[in-house]
């Protein structure tokens, strides 16, 4: 598909080539012992494995499309800024799930996402444990390993199961925050329950596909929700900010939903939390 002069179809199928070599990577690593350092937090953890698999994708994608710009969690981590700007941008998380990974739980990701213009035009998210691969192209749908999803279409709270993150910061304040939100969602919106599954990438792919009704989350980072957020829209869902209006990639917060009802009804029960943007 063409976007813009740029082949959609083509970034989609390097991303998806690339998602498996670094899956591999993953595979060969899963049930061993990691070497773990920690980054912002005592939970935000890194291992050799996310360095190797955001080094395989860099390399392999700037090669390809060495005109486009890169943003990626550990380069990010390293001291590299955050260049977003209206050219074509991949968004790359190695490994989304880290902390999954050093404990060989299996809901882990590579997260590629491409925004052209400031919108997610591509989105690949793979679990390799698991085999699933999420893949999206605007205007193309979404598919689950080649197979087309759709979200639930549920619009009512009380019939939805939620999916939240903890997240991994610390602070006391915003985690107090984050509890009363959970709290508020749950007991004012008497949803049927709600979920967490480590990964902000493939909590979003799961409302893609139906299984659950919507997520959202404060604090976390574009590479986190920039695949997942076309995957969520070509499947029929909604993704905003959740003060309102349209997704924004550097907010560090989101939510999606299975549709716009349900979004802007839980957004209405949500106290923001604050975070510096990315
Ligand atoms: C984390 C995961 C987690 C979310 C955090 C993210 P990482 O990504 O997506 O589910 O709650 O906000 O930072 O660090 O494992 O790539
Ligand atoms: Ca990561």
């Amino acid at each position: 598909m063409a976007f813009d002069g740029h082949d959609l179809n083509d970034y989609l199928q390097s991303a998806i080539n690339v998602a498996k070599a670094g899956g591999e990577l993953i595979i060969e690593t899963f049930y061993k012992e990691k070497s773990i350092e920690t980054k912002s937090s005592s939970a935000d953890l890194v291992t050799e494995t996310d360095k190797a698999v955001e080094k395989l994708i860099f390399s392999t994608l700037k090669n390809k499309y060495p005109q486009h710009s890169f943003i990626g969690e550990e380069s990010v981590s390293d001291g590299e800024a955050v260049e977003y700007t209206d050219n074509a941008t991949w968004m790359v998380d190695p490994v989304d799930g880290t902390c999954n990974f050093v404990h060989s739980f299996p809901t882990v990701a590579v997260s590629i996402g491409l925004t052209i213009n400031k919108q997610a035009v591509v989105g690949v998210v793979y679990n390799p444990i698991l085999n699933e691969m999420y893949t999206a192209i605007k205007g193309g749908g979404a598919f689950l390993n080649n197979k087309p999803i759709k979200v639930s279409g549920q619009t009512e709270l009380c019939k939805s199961l939620i999916i939240h993150e903890l997240g991994s910061g610390r602070e006391a304040d915003k985690m107090e925050i984050n509890r009363q939100n959970i709290h508020r969602v749950v007991q004012e919106g008497k949803v049927h329950g709600t979920r967490s599954m480590g990964s902000a990438a493939l909590n979003m792919s799961f409302v893609a596909r139906g299984a659950a009704e919507a997520y959202f989350e404060y604090g976390l980072h574009c590479w986190d929700y920039c695949a997942a957020t076309i995957i969520v829209q070509e499947a029929g869902g909604c993704v905003r900010d959740p003060g309102g209006g349209e997704v924004d990639l550097m907010a560090r917060r989101v939510i999606g939903g299975s549709s716009v009802k349900i979004v802007e009804d839980i957004s209405k029960l949500l106290t923001p939390i604050e975070f510096e943007r990315d």
